[in-house]
């Protein structure tokens, strides 16, 4: 079995707040709480918006609060994110593609899939033929295996508004991919700042709360013009996967408020 610890958008910033919240704070609490009561995880992954602003000094900061991490965390782009200084400040598995932030970590009994859907200069995601390419000959190569993806940008409208107009571009071209093989068995998803649960096109799908702020829920309708993120405590996810079976748990590991500011 495997176990795996899930976070998202920490939207980290060496100094002040984002949204009224202070990602330091944030950040500090979840990995402190994952310490305490999961580090016997066998590692976790962080989906993306790792940066509020992508500044250097973002990186180099953000790497000394995750090295306080009694688990391995595996950093993933989202739309905040750039790829050369993620690159030079924290660690990227081996099996990661030369140009893009996308690679694999291989169980014997699993392939974790952790996607690069960042599009330059933009709040929605892409794909790319030659990460598409790579997405399909990786299914191919571990076909024998059950496959678990995770991607920053989702694949589909949430009814979020207006993260639906923020997703994965093309996402038709993703899912012919996808439906070309048979082993990929559940996607996990950020971006949002909320957790839904569903299917798509038969298979599973769950996106994840944010370490830093929470989006509304999606009535009464609101943009970006309105938004004001929820007074919801922040969540990580921790994730049994086995041959047959995928569990994840929802975990809140501090009250909403701490590290707000208003
Ligand atoms: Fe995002």
């Amino acid at each position: 079995m495997r176990k795996i610890i899930w976070m998202s958008d920490p939207h980290f910033q060496h100094s002040g707040t984002y949204k009224g919240h202070d990602p330091r704070v944030l950040l500090e609490r979840a990995i402190e709480h994952v310490n305490t009561h999961h580090a016997d995880a066998d590692f976790a992954i962080l989906s993306g918006d790792l940066m509020g602003d992508e500044l250097e000094q973002d990186y180099a900061d953000l790497a000394l609060y995750l090295s306080k991490s009694k688990v391995p965390i595996h950093s993933m782009m989202g739309n905040h994110d750039d790829r050369a200084l993620l690159r030079i400040h924290l660690s990227v598995p081996t099996s990661a593609m030369g140009d893009f932030v996308q690679y694999t970590i291989e169980g014997a009994d699993e392939t974790i899939i952790c996607l690069d859907t960042n599009k330059e200069n933009a709040l929605s995601g892409a794909m790319c033929q030659t990460r598409l390419n790579w997405l399909s000959d990786t299914l191919a190569r571990t076909a024998d295996k059950p496959a678990y993806i995770f991607m920053h940008h989702p694949p589909l409208a949430l009814h979020l508004p207006p993260f639906d107009d923020s997703n994965l571009e093309d996402s038709d071209a993703f899912f012919d991919v996808i439906s070309a093989h048979n082993n990929v068995k559940h996607l996990f998803m950020g971006h949002v700042h909320r957790a839904t649960t569903g299917t798509i096109k038969g298979i599973p799908f769950a996106s994840m709360n944010a370490l830093s702020f929470q989006s509304p829920p999606p009535r009464p309708k609101w943009d970006w013009d309105s938004f004001n993120p929820a007074r919801e405590a922040p969540q990580y996810g921790v994730l049994h996967i086995q041959a047959d079976c995928v569990v994840l748990q929802y975990t809140q590991f501090c009250e909403f408020g701490v590290g707000y500011t208003g």
